[in-house]
């Protein structure tokens, strides 16, 4: 479903690139987590995906359509069957949560509408719905910051599974989390992978949780693949290609 082709990424002023040629095909269905020291290019590849950062060459095939390519109403299609969550919760904190979830349809509303944040009843049902699977039902009226962390990034869950999302990429979804509440989080994110189909794409700073949730983990140095295999074979030897001691 996805199909990433010799994509490179150099940041002007960087010695290094960020992304040094990346092949990587990701199927429907999949749960798969990258690996990587501080600057191996994980973020940078996420945000390539949906064109969040410009990569320089190569392309990004997603079911056949090449999103390299887009521009305008076609990117923003896209854009909506990939959701994305961070490390930060970006909620809105002047509105209430299920306002925040219902802020997910942007992608699938007129621009006026989302502008005068003009929601419909079936909105707000969906909303509830993305409530209730992240198990946050009732708690539609709080405020953000009458949440905890973990609740927040619950919130942030469902405001992806608003956009009926296809792939969910996850950019260091647990990592100012506590590890209680980041196993929480995986669980919640593995059981919404299992029960709506969702495909995965999550950089983890966590080998032990990548090691439990994680499918197929991607090892990424230097902007270059490393590691491509299941949690089985991420061996010593994977594991020092990943983390070279010698990097920084
Ligand atoms: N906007 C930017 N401008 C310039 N350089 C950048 C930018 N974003 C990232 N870089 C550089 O590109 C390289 C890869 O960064 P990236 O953020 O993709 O790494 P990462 O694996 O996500 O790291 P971390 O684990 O710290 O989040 C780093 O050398 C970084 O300094
Ligand atoms: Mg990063």
């Amino acid at each position: 479903m996805l199909r990433i082709t010799a994509l490179k990424k150099h940041y002007a002023g960087e010695p290094q690139p960020a992304l040094d040629g990346i092949d990587l095909q990701v199927e429907s269905g999949e749960m798969l987590v990258i690996l990587g020291r501080s600057g191996a290019g994980k973020s940078t590849l996420i945000r390539s995906l949906n064109r969040l950062v410009e990569p320089d060459s190569g392309t990004v095939e997603w079911k056949g359509t090449a999103v390299t390519g887009l521009r305008g109403e076609q990117l923003r299609l896209v854009r909506g069957r990939m959701a994305m969550i961070f490390q930060n919760d970006d909620l809105l904190p002047k509105l209430d949560v299920l306002t925040n979830v219902m802020v997910g349809a942007f992608t699938e509303m007129p621009r006026w509408r989302s502008l005068l944040f003009a929601f419909t009843a079936e909105h707000r049902k969906r909303a509830e719905e993305a409530l209730r699977k992240v198990g946050l039902q009732g708690k539609g009226r709080k405020r953000p910051d009458e949440l905890s962390g973990g609740q927040k990034q619950r919130v942030a869950i469902a405001r992806s599974l608003m956009q009926k999302p296809e792939l969910l990429l996850g950019d260091e979804p647990v990592a100012s989390l506590d590890p209680v509440t980041s196993v929480q989080i995986m669980e919640l994110l593995s059981h919404l992978h299992r029960t709506e189909g969702l495909t995965l794409l999550l950089n983890l700073h966590d080998v032990e949780l990548a090691r439990r949730y994680g499918k197929r983990i991607i090892g990424l140095a230097g902007g270059r693949i490393v590691f491509d295999g299941p949690p089985e074979s991420l061996d010593d030897a994977a594991l020092q290609r990943i983390y070279p001691p010698d990097a920084e």
